[in-house]
């Protein structure tokens, strides 16, 4: 496994490669868990090599939030890439990757504003920066996202449509741990209750389909109330939003939960300092 931790360094390795392997891109803040290293087997499926990235993203983070005590452990990081085979992993600092101010932001209108946008103000403009810039930087063929942020993934195809990145996204399956919460670098925040009561999310999400069984004429409304509903049976749960949006344009939805062909339940939950999301993306076939 080769490590690199500057751009010129990086780009030289690759250059050999370049044109005659497909190079598939895994960008994470580190902390890396199994549902990271799923993203990196999918990559390892389908391309000769496969770079992942690490790097905590100070663009990302409101001035309020975790940059400083995110989780960082490098070396074992670096042995779980090992493990399951990444050809080359990017890690630069901070000065590498922002020598000076940015003065240049990639933001990308309408979804970027909505869910986790209006509780992290700013915080989809650093992702878009930063993967445009490590985009750049990478030069890979495929490049895999996890459904677990799904707004994320939204954003990133759209920017790379609008602006013809040369690029193909890949979303990718959340991994969940055995008793349903999604995986997250944030996990290790919660305290032993917290992470018991942490599944409600989950449990939350799985309730749709009984309740549009229980009762054809739900409507948005109160399907997004009886999430709430549910979600608050855990005593430390506090919720930033829950919201159902149709899919895959994240529009508003009003109305009757089974006109919509294909919606989108998305929710975010705090447990003390810890914020949590999870999401689930429910389609009728109908015939
Ligand atoms: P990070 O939170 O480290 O996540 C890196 C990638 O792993 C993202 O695509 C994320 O959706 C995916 N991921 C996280 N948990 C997952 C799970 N349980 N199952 C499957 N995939 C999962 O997302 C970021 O970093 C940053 O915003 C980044 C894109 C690297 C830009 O800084």
């Amino acid at each position: 496994m080769h490590i690199y931790r500057t751009i010129s360094e990086y780009k030289s390795y690759i250059s050999q490669y370049r044109g005659r392997s497909t190079i598939g891109f895994v960008p994470t803040m580190g902390s890396l868990h199994e549902g990271h290293l799923s993203l990196v087997t999918q990559s390892k499926q389908a391309n000769e090599i496969t770079v992942a990235s690490i790097f905590v993203n100070p663009l990302q983070f409101g001035p309020n939030e975790d940059y400083e005590r995110y989780p960082r452990d490098e070396e074992r990081d670096l042995s779980m890439l090992q493990r399951v085979g990444v050809e080359v992993v990017f890690i630069p600092n901070v000065g590498e990757m922002y020598p000076r101010p940015m003065q240049t932001r990639v933001s990308i209108v309408g979804i970027s504003e909505i869910l986790c946008g209006r509780s992290r103000p700013g915080h989809f403009a650093g992702v878009a920066t930063v993967v445009m810039k490590l985009f750049h930087i990478i030069e890979p063929d495929f490049a895999y996202f996890g459904k677990k942020d799904l707004q994320q993934v939204a954003l990133i195809e759209r920017m790379v449509s609008d602006l013809n990145v040369p690029v193909t996204i890949v979303p990718c399956d959340t991994l969940r741990e055995p008793d349903g919460l999604a995986m997250s670098s944030r996990n290790v925040y919660l305290s032993p209750s917290e992470r018991q009561q942490a599944t409600i999310l989950h449990q939350a999400l799985l309730g749709i389909e009984t309740w549009m069984n229980q009762d054809e004429n739900l409507t948005v409304l109160k399907l997004t109330q009886l999430i709430k509903q549910k979600i608050q049976t855990a005593p430390d749960a506090v919720i930033d939003y829950v919201e159902v949006l149709s899919y895959p344009d994240f529009q508003e939805l009003t109305g009757l939960v089974a006109q919509a062909r294909s919606f989108l339940v998305a929710v975010a939950v705090k447990f003390g300092s810890t914020r949590l999301i999870d999401n689930r993306v429910i389609t009728f076939h109908k015939v």
